[in-house]
Parts: structure tokens; sequence; C-alpha cells
């Protein structure tokens, strides 16, 4: 297979962690005889610095005739005052609305070998395996007006019924490749938008007799994340409940460092990018987690090149990385030998090179 990838390395930890992921990527085409043409451009705060622009057209075009983009993380202190159509995240709503890349998937799965690093008890983690399925395109990150005075601010919520249906589909669909159930998550107690999402969920569960379908409000479902997050199955839900629930839930598996998302469009089309941030406070010491980068590669292969066994060679590869103790500082216990970024994502290649491919593996983290 021929693939072409654009990277977006952006800010921050975000150059670190793909030139980590790259050689991963590399790593598969030497294994399993495919080749990807690898070409970079800029998003974020390096491209206000660069182009005045935090997506400039340049890298539009890349992205255009790229097969799928691979990203960094974007944003840093250094831009936080800037206007808001100069900051670094306008970069990323922007691809994400050009691309529309309307479904954001945030596998969340526990590892065995992590259980350590989670908050939460051991019992209450241990079983959890869940798909955060994120609106992406719509909701009140785009809604108009959105706009602010000396006195006041407004920000608006708007969902089309098109838009929904075309979310909830994607949930469901994943769930029947999953355990079955889906939980929709709302306000529909309170807010317009969320009693049209409920209706839809309603009316799109009839062609699906086969999943289970629940509805929880956003504020009990926060909770339920902590007290029995083995319970989930798929959650779907809007832009900015799923921007928080991801995040909160991201934390039970051990470390924010280990999560890949996926945000597709209707061609299977993707941006593929770690769930965390670009961590200004550690870029630069080659210290930070690349597996998060490295498991959204992993997505990348599953989701928009459909070659799955690769994707689950990755998989595989990490967890043995990690079942063998070997850990970044985010991870690893007091006294432990920590790994560089490098050095761990050197691991991972090692193991890739010299593992036995099976098409089964234990579990599955994307
Ligand atoms: C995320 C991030 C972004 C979001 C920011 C950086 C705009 O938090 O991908 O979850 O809010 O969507
Ligand atoms: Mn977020």
């Amino acid at each position: 297979m021929e693939k072409r990838v654009a990277v977006l390395p952006g800010d921050g930890i975000g150059p670190e962690v793909t030139a980590a992921a790259v050689k991963v990527l590399e790593t598969i085409g030497r294994r399993f005889n495919h080749t990807f043409h690898i070409e970079y451009g800029a998003i974020g705060g390096n491209a206000i610095d660069q182009f005045n622009n935090p997506l400039p057209d340049e890298t539009i075009k890349l992205c255009e005739k790229s097969d799928a983009v691979l990203l960094g993380a974007v944003g840093g202190p250094k831009w936080d005052q800037n206007p808001s159509e100069l900051r670094p995240e306008k970069g990323l709503l922007a691809i994400r609305k050009h691309f529309d890349l309307f479904a954001n998937l945030r596998p969340v799965a526990a590892v065995p070998s992590l259980l350590h690093a989670s908050p939460l008890k051991e019992e209450v983690a241990k079983d959890v395996n869940m798909m955060i399925v994120r609106e992406l395109t719509g909701g009140i990150y785009f809604g108009q007006p959105s706009r602010r005075t000396e006195s006041a601010a407004v920000d608006s919520l708007v969902y089309t019924r098109d838009e929904i249906e075309r979310i909830v589909e994607k949930a469901f669909e994943l769930a029947r490749l999953r355990r079955g159930k889906v939980t929709s998550v709302d306000k529909a107690n309170v807010l317009e938008s969320s009693k049209l999402w409920r209706e839809v969920v309603e009316e799109k569960k009839k062609a699906y007799p086969d999943i289970e379908v629940e509805h929880a409000l956003v504020d009990s479902c926060a909770m339920k994340l902590i007290t029995n997050p083995a319970a989930f199955d798929v959650v779907v839900t809007e832009n900015m409940f799923g921007d928080i629930l991801s995040d909160e839930a991201s934390v039970i598996t051990g470390s924010l460092g280990v999560l890949p998302s996926a945000s597709i469009n209707g061609d299977n089309f993707g941006l593929y990018e770690p769930v965390h941030g670009s961590a200004p406070e550690i870029a630069g010491q080659d210290i930070a987690n690349p597996a998060a980068t490295i498991l959204s590669v992993a997505m990348m292969l599953k989701y928009s090149f459909d070659l799955k066994t690769e994707a689950a060679a990755i998989e595989a590869a990490v967890n043995t990385v990690f079942e063998d103790g070997f850990f970044t500082a985010d991870l690893a216990s007091p006294g432990q030998r920590v790994l560089s970024t490098k050095e761990w994502a050197a691991k991972v290649v090692d193991e890739l090179d010299t593992q036995f491919v099976s098409n089964s593996i234990m579990f599955s983290y994307v």
C-alpha cells in the first residue's frame, strides 16, 4: 500500500511526540511492505510565528493532497494573549471544520500494567473499555452569534438534525463492532439542543434493534465515569460535553499520555492526534510520553487505511513495552528507571521489528 501522510507537529511537546510516532509508522512500512510518504506542515503557534495564521493555506493544501493527517498539539503561553483569530487553538478548530471531521473517537481502555497510576481503585478501573464519540464540528464551539462587548458576551449552542443524525449513526455502527451498548449524553432537562439530540437518538435506535441504548444527563454521567466507568461501552455526545467528559475519562487509565484520538469525516479521511495538549512546561526535554501519538498512528492505520493487522501490531508492541516495565516519567513509580521519549519509542520500534505478528491480540487500545 502507498499512502501520503501529512504530519503537523505543532507546538510544545508536539514535535517530540510526532517524531517518535513517525519512527513507528516508518517501521510499520518496513515490516509490512507499505510506503508512507511523509510531508510536514505548520499549524498552531509556530504557524502564527511563521505565517501570521494558525492554519496557513500551505498546510490546508498539504492535507488536501494527503490520505491522513498526524497532528502533535497546539498552544502555549507565548500566544495566550493573542486576539482570538490569532490563537493556536483556532488552527485546530479550522482544520476540523475545513475537512468536516465531525466524528471524534476517543477510546479509553484500562491497561493492566498501568493501573498502578490510576487515581481510581484498581477494582473500579480494571475493566474500563469505552469509546467516547464526540461531535466535533458543531455546537457551542462554532455557533453564531459568538461575540463580546465590554460588559457582556454570547456564545450559541446550535445543532441541526442532520448534524446529530450522522454522529449518532456513527456511534451505533461502532457499538455493533463492540459490546453493543450506546450511552447518549445530553442535558435534555434544560437545553433545547439536547431535547432534539434525544429525539434523534430515539428515532435512530429503531434501525438498530440489536443495540442497547440509554440516555444520561451530562452531570450524572460525569459522576458515573468515576463510580462505575466499566459500565460504559460507546458514549456519544455533543462537542463541549465530549471535550469535558473525555478529559475526565482519560485519567482513569493512569495517564493522559496514553490516549489517542481520531477525527474523521464521512469519507474516512482523518486527523489523528493525542488527546493530551502541548504541555509547554515539559517541551524540549525529551521526557514526554509518546504513547498517545504512537497509538494515534495505530488508529490511522485502522480507520483511514483499513490496515487492521498493522494497527494491532502497534498496540501489541506498546502493550509489551508497558508490560516489560518501561515507562516515561508520567507513569514510572518512584525509584523506577525512567525512559526518555526517544528511548521509549525505540523500545516500541525494537518490539515491532522482532514481534511475532498475530491477528489476535489480548485487548485493544484503539
Ligand atoms: C481537545 C482540545 C481542543 C478542544 C482545544 C485545544 C481547542 O481541548 O481536542 O479536546 O477543545 O476541542
Ligand atoms: Mn479537550
